[in-house]
């Protein structure tokens, strides 16, 4: 397993979103990429066209998916972002999550010892609430770590994003800036993983 060294940066790995044009969960995504960067980390994100992948069979994967599970293995924080759909997470961030199930028996199981971010957008409290414990879930049983803030965004309430994307909801930002400080702070002390014969 790769870990951050003076000579290599901290990766922060995204995925998440939907296709949509102006994806809000896209752009949550980026705000914390942002604030990562801003913190000396080398970031990458796997949004819109890049979570476009086949429906996950054990034991196949394409170039894309290939692309995103190298990313993921050199990743020393991850952060995972959808929208609520009908009131979880949506099929196609979960179809892309079902990949990592290709890490399992990688150089550390899933992200083992990673911290997670988890980003949940709706169209109201309970779906974005309701998605953000799910994805929390996902990181548990990935072995990763969830961040002690979570982010769950309801795009009903107030504006978010300005026309350029970037965050105008001064809460959503600082919110964006711990969770970044929370993935570098956890992911330098450096969780060790632990053997176990349970997958
Ligand atoms: C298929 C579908 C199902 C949705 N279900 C819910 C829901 O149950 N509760 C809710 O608050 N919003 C729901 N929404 C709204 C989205 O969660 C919300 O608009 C979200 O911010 C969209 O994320 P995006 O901009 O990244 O595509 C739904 C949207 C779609 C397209």
């Amino acid at each position: 397993m790769t870990r951050a060294t003076p000579s290599r940066p901290f990766h922060v790995v995204a995925i998440g979103g939907s296709i949509r044009a102006r994806s809000s969960t896209e752009l949550a995504l980026r705000a914390v990429l942002r604030a990562a960067a801003e913190c000396g980390a080398e970031t990458t994100l796997f949004s819109g066209p890049d979570l476009v992948l086949p429906p996950y069979e054990p034991g196949v994967v394409d170039d894309s998916a290939r692309r995103m599970l190298d990313a993921v293995e050199s990743a020393d924080a991850l952060v995972i972002g959808s929208p609520g759909y009908h009131g979880t997470i949506s099929g196609l961030v979960k179809n892309a999550v079902d990949y990592l199930e290709e890490l399992r028996l990688g150089q550390r199981c899933y992200v083992d010892g990673l911290p997670v971010g988890c980003v949940a957008t709706a169209y109201g409290w309970q779906a974005a609430v309701n998605t953000l414990g799910t994805l929390r879930v996902l990181a548990h049983s990935l072995r990763g770590w969830p961040t002690p803030l979570g982010m769950a965004l309801n795009m009903a309430a107030a504006p978010v994003f300005g026309e350029d994307g970037g965050v105008v909801e001064p809460s959503v930002a600082a919110s964006a800036e711990i969770m970044a400080s929370q993935l570098l702070s956890f992911g330098r002390a450096g969780a060790e993983p632990v053997a176990s014969p349970v997958a």
